[in-house]
Order: C-alpha cells, then structure tokens, then sequence
C-alpha cells in the first residue's frame, strides 16, 4: 500500500515567525496542530511526524501553513496554486 496521507491545510499562507540561531522548531506537518506553524502533538495515529528545523541565522523565517510546500518547512508559494 502506497497511500500517502494527504496533510490538513491550515492556512493558505505562510507564518512570519522571528527565529532564533540555533534553535530547533518543530514544524507541524499533519496541519491538525492548534499552535501553527508548529507542532501540538496532534499527529498522533495520522502517519505524519513534525520536522524538525534548526535555524541557521537570527531573522524571520515564513513557517509553511498550506503543508503542501516542496521544500518544507518553508512557504515556497505552493499555496498559490491550491484549489479554493
Ligand atoms: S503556505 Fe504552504 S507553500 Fe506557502
């Protein structure tokens, strides 16, 4: 079986999070989490699994909300093309 589970959007945009060097955010991959862009622990039985992202510099990062992105954790303007 090669169904792959599709991720909840969360939100057709990104999340400007101001990070901080070094530190590791725990992006939420499934979209159920109640505390976007990051993960609550609401994967439990989705097959899904928050990554892990260190940031390489002090900024603001645009956190991915759609869970589409092809370069996650990180919006890469995917949610542009999702249908409404
Ligand atoms: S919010 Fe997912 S690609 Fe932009």
């Amino acid at each position: 079986m090669n169904d792959k589970p599709e991720p909840v959007i969360a939100a057709k945009r990104a999340f400007p999070v101001k990070v901080k060097k070094g530190e590791t955010y725990w992006w939420c991959a499934c979209g159920r989490s109640k505390d976007q862009p990051f993960c609550d622990g609401s994967h439990e039985g989705t097959g899904f699994e928050p990554l892990a992202w260190v940031a390489p510099r002090d900024g603001t990062v645009l956190f991915c909300g759609c869970k589409h992105t092809k370069t996650p954790p990180i919006c890469d303007n995917t949610h542009k093309t999702l249908p409404d």
